[in-house]
């Protein structure tokens, strides 16, 4: 048993799709989620930016007394955690090999696509791991650079005129290939699946890279006996690096439950 927190982070609200997750499967367990509201978008920056501003977040999360970190951004996952996950004492999950082993199980034919941001689809990351683990299955990807911007700002919902439209130009030719499964490589996509689905069609599994990392972050704490007693409180304290008012509105209606009074903003650039 550990009743410590695990820490959650990722470059502003994408995360959330994660500690939904993860409060789902361990109701009793506290979360410290950071968002870096004041920088989102990470995914058109350099792979250097992009490792230091994880440092960043990291040692903000560990002024808390942690028994685990979620790297709930497929942009960091992708380009930083293999070299900052080696500076830090406790395990840290992240999104890539989550999503990427539940692609393979999920995919019958072999072909699967990963959409992510630029800095991702750049990376490899996903592809490597892919052939990696399913030397036969093929992999088809796309970079979706505007999907983050459009989420940050509450475009999200089907039907919405701009995102239907961008998101039509991204993805009709991943539609074209054949593919039965695509990850969702970016923990900000899934708040867009309804959008998503609708160009790829029904018969596509969609992966929630947000959903997988939290699964086996839960796995991996239960493998290793550290999960919480029953009777711990659970809830989540969110620090953003911006104004609070949008992340909250929107983190709201996504896990169902007001969180205005647990955000408070923090200044990211002195960690
Ligand atoms: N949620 C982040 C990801 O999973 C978004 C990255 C960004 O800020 O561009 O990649």
């Amino acid at each position: 048993m550990d009743n410590r927190p695990i820490g959650v982070f990722d470059s502003g609200l994408g995360g959330i799709t994660a500690v939904r997750e993860l409060m789902r499967v361990m109701p009793t367990q506290p979360i410290i989620y950071f968002g870096d509201t004041g920088r989102v978008p990470y995914g058109g920056r350099s792979r250097e930016t992009i490792v230091r501003y994880t440092r960043q977040d990291i040692r903000f999360l560990l002024t808390f007394d942690l028994k685990l970190i979620v790297a709930a951004c497929g942009t960091m996952s992708a380009n930083a955690l293999d070299i900052v996950a080696n500076e830090v004492d406790i395990p840290i999950v992240g999104v890539v090999e989550s999503s990427v082993r539940r692609a393979i199980e999920e995919t019958k034919n072999g072909r699967i696509g990963v959409i992510g941001t630029t800095a991702t689809i750049k990376s490899g990351a996903y592809e490597r791991l892919i052939s990696a683990l399913a030397p036969d299955a093929q992999v088809f990807s796309a970079a979706c650079p505007l999907f983050v911007p459009l989420v940050e700002n509450g475009r999200y919902s089907a039907g919405d005129v701009a995102v239907e439209a961008i998101a039509s130009d991204y993805l009709k030719p991943l539609a074209q290939r054949d593919i039965d499964t695509l990850i969702l490589g970016c923990t900000h996509y899934p708040l867009l699946r309804d959008v998503i689905s609708g160009v790829m069609g029904p018969c596509v599994k969609l992966v929630d890279a947000g959903e997988a990392c939290a699964v086996n972050a839960a796995s991996l704490l239960r493998r290793e006996d550290m999960l919480c007693d029953e009777n711990s409180r659970g809830g989540c304290r969110f620090f953003v690096s911006d104004d609070p008012g949008n992340f909250s509105s929107i983190a709201s209606v996504f896990l169902g439950c007001s969180v205005s009074d647990e955000i408070e903003q923090v200044d990211i650039s002195s960690y």
